[in-house]
């Protein structure tokens, strides 16, 4: 299994991937998954501003359609100080597959704050409740 620090060092390597011409900001992801594999990603930045994917939704999705569904860890890496926090949507992209999951916040001079899903989300929109409502059928009216 990779270590922390590895996810943290994959995460620093996929920034240099992002595409960010608009905001110059540039972040990259690591994220461990259910299978052990490790999938990375980056901002990837559009000219009609808001179809932006940040970095961790593009970690998640590359895993999840490689058929992953467990989400055990993250590392995101920004050049700021402090390092950056996941953005709300991430976070509840990031619940979906792993609200128990650790995540590591760094930047370019080494700092790292340790964190969960968890913790980031409280009370996140839950994927079991709304099985459960469907389950009932009070989504088939
Ligand atoms: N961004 C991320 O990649 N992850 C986040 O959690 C927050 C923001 C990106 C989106 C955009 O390309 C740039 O950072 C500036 O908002």
């Amino acid at each position: 299994m990779v270590t922390p620090s590895e996810l943290v060092a994959l995460a620093r390597e996929a920034r240099e991937h992002a595409y960010a011409p608009y905001s110059r900001f540039h972040v990259g992801a690591a994220i461990v998954c259910g299978s052990g594999r490790v999938y990375t990603g980056c901002n990837v930045e559009n000219a009609s501003y808001s179809h932006t994917c940040c970095a961790e939704r593009t970690a998640v999705f590359k895993a999840v359609s490689e058929g992953e569904r467990v989400v055990l860890g993250v590392a995101i890496v920004t050049d700021t100080q402090p390092p950056a926090s996941p953005c709300g949507s991430c976070r509840q992209v990031l619940h979906e597959f792993g609200p128990d999951a650790f995540v590591i916040v760094a930047n370019l001079q080494g700092e790292e704050r340790h964190s969960t899903v968890r913790a980031y989300l409280p009370e996140g929109f839950d994927p079991e409740v709304v099985l459960a409502a469907i389950r009932r059928g009070q989504e088939a009216r």
